[in-house]
């Protein structure tokens, strides 16, 4: 059975939580509010709107069924003046609370809106220059090339300063179910003025043959025959699952969270804590991953620029998919939808945007007793909270899982389509030929997790923790020693880290107030990865834009106003933004309400059998409780029930 929930969803008391994400009418009774008060013009689009949370204080000192004050963030663009406006207005109080013109030369561009996809084609579909180019290529079907809006970054190019740019490369599209991916177009990019409707620039300076060989998965004459041999796998739950839904409240074992989404950030978690013999023990207030970029490696000069951060100029929720049950998600799944406002503030529901369900995840602990002859299993599960976003050509999955014994992990699924050039032969080492004559260039997915840490409450600080040995000396006769160093990170200075794979290199949270049973302060540990940070230059400009991207974690000072890894407006901006401005002030972190960035994803270069369609890549990290219980806590896991398992 699969429960579907619509999009208003209400708890069963009807009860609206401070954090419960905005309903279609609360975007509507917003956008009222905002016409009325002349701010949104008619000429005026949302770039992003979306739930205004409260502050954390205000949020702990909610009680269930008092009044709750809602506000919207709305970031308007003229598309004629091309002005910005950042306001924030109180639905429930009907009334602005503020609106403020943001300078784009010094503050960056508002995310690319639903329309500049199609406004992009058509500026440069009409434009004489970009047709005479494409025609030297015996281009000379403009309806079959399909034009990408690719956001420009901050290269202080003369004549862009102000505008609101993008950079459009083109693929031809032969057919409608063609992969036009295939099709590079490449020696010509378009730098196109929005606003004013027209190409600014157009680099054309290398004719490169087209790849011809088709990409389209879909046609058996590419795939071949289907194999055959696949038998199905089912999984059902006869009685039921294992956790319960009220609203947005989600309870599962010792677990509570609250469920939220935003057209930015996407899927976002709240209040995650653990129940621990009748005691709810926070653990994080708010975990999201508020910001990724994708630098690609090809320095020639028509590509110089790709780098996309998909969540800050693209908003990853805005692209959320409707999930299908039995594809997308296997067994008794729950769902929950997504509210979506478009251009114009009014909303659409992508149904199924959300899936909730339990896995069984093999063995949780098992031991076969050499002395008592005892032989015990338990299984293992998790609950799992998913959802996919489709930005351009890549498609990622963010699955958060929760286990029986207390671990956290993220897990993010990269799949989809390679971005693709013409490949430029051996001796132009930034790419990887995928297909004949076609490329696919190198490049990074750095994602950035913003976890606002409540282990056990608000008076938190952070250790790193390196594994290491020691000389030979008189401690030490053999040299087999292993022991720890554990350094405190007490300033922001001092938080701005790097992983080392050689070192076991990890990171606990402690409460600086509450000590277990052993006396040492109940922790939770993050586990990282091995992988690079980015790559790029730190002089470059992109270097300056994507600052939280050069170190795995930072540590700063809970501020409710530092929500995104790389600033609140990420589109054009000039650089230095973020991360690296959060931590300037160089605040106290030892002791106190702090919040954990972590950086982590792959560094791709890119191979055959990524293409045409890419097998799902994997990446993320883990938290453990580390002292947080004081032994084992799944010892009360009962042996499996199923016909299937016979101790002897
Ligand atoms: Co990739």
């Amino acid at each position: 059975m699969t429960a579907t929930t619509n999009g208003t969803q209400a708890s069963a008391t009807g009860v609206v939580h401070p954090l419960d994400p905005a309903t279609p009418a609360e975007f509507e009774a917003g956008r009222q509010i905002l016409e009325r008060a002349g701010v949104l013009t008619p000429t005026a689009r949302f770039s992003y709107y979306g739930l205004e949370e409260p502050p954390k204080a205000e949020v702990l000192a909610h009680q269930p069924g008092s009044p709750v004050e809602r506000r919207l963030r709305a970031l308007l663009v003229d598309i004629v003046s091309g002005a910005l406006t950042d306001a924030v207005v109180s639905v429930t109080g009907e009334s602005v609370v503020h609106s403020r013109n943001v300078d784009p030369v010094t503050e960056g561009q508002f995310p690319i809106l639903n329309i500049e996809f199609e406004r992009a084609e058509q500026i440069v579909h009409a434009d004489e220059g970009w047709r005479a180019a494409m025609a030297r290529r015996g281009l000379t079907d403009i309806s079959k090339i399909r034009a990408c809006p690719l956001t420009s970054g901050n290269y202080e190019l003369e004549g862009e300063s102000g505008r609101r740019i993008v950079r459009v490369l083109a693929f031809v599209h032969e057919s409608p179910e063609d992969l036009a991916w295939a099709h590079p177009v490449d020696g010509i990019a378009a730098y196109v003025d929005l606003v004013e409707g027209r190409v600014l620039k157009l680099i054309d300076e290398l004719d490169m043959p087209i790849p011809a060989e088709s990409g389209d998965y879909n046609d058996p004459e590419v795939r071949g025959p289907e194999r055959t041999s696949l038998r199905p796998i089912e999984i059902t739950q006869p009685e039921g699952v294992s956790f319960t839904l009220d609203g947005y409240a989600l309870e599962w074992e010792n677990w509570s969270l609250r469920i939220g989404f935003d057209q930015r950030e996407g899927l976002t978690l709240h209040q995650i804590s653990l129940d621990d013999d009748g005691e709810r023990r926070p653990v994080i207030y708010r975990a999201s991953v508020p910001e990724m970029v994708v630098p690609y490696g090809d320095p020639g000069p028509f590509r110089y620029w790709q780098n996309y951060f998909d969540t800050g100029e693209y908003l990853f929720g805005k692209f959320v998919n409707s999930l299908e049950l039995g594809c997308d998600c296997l067994g008794e799944i729950t769902y929950l939808d997504a509210t979506i406002p478009g251009d114009d503030g009014v909303t659409t529901q992508v149904k199924n945007a959300i899936c909730i369900h339990e896995e069984d995840h093999g063995v949780l602990w098992k031991h076969t007793d050499m002395f008592s002859g005892s032989i015990e299993t338990r299984r293992q599960r998790r609950l799992v909270i998913s959802c996919f976003a489709t930005i351009g050509n890549y498609d990622y999955g963010f699955y958060w899982y929760f286990y029986l014994d207390g671990k956290i992990e993220l897990e993010i699924k990269l799949t989809g389509i390679l971005f693709t050039s013409a490949y430029r032969g051996k001796e132009y080492p930034y790419a990887t030929e995928v297909a004949p004559g076609l490329g696919a260039p190198g490049h990074q997915h750095l994602f950035s997790a913003r976890l606002d840490m409540m282990v056990d409450g608000l008076e938190n600080a952070v250790e790193e923790i390196d594994v290491h040995g020691l000389p030979i000396g008189p401690e030490n006769p053999r040299g087999n020693a292993i022991t720890r160093s554990i350094t405190r990170v007490t300033r922001e200075s001092e938080g701005a880290r790097l992983a080392d794979t050689n070192r076991g290199r990890v990171w606990r949270v402690i409460n600086t107030k509450k000590r277990n049973r052993f006396d040492e302060p109940v922790a939770w540990t993050l586990h990282p990865q091995p992988a690079p940070t980015l790559i790029a230059d730190p002089e470059s400009p992109l270097a300056q834009r994507a600052g939280f991207a050069t170190r795995q974690l930072w540590v700063t000072r809970y501020d409710p106003a530092e929500r995104y890894s790389a600033g609140d407006f990420v589109n054009q901006h000039p650089g230095g933004a973020g991360l690296p401005a959060f931590v300037a002030a160089d605040r106290d972190v030892d002791g106190t309400d702090i919040v954990l960035w972590h950086t982590f994803g792959p560094t791709h270069f890119p191979r055959p059998e990524d293409w045409p369609v890419m097998p799902v890549e994997h990446c993320g990290f883990e938290l453990k409780p580390s002292g947080f219980f004081g032994r084992n806590p799944t010892l009360d896991v009962p042996r499996s029930t199923s016909h299937d398992c016979h101790h002897h």
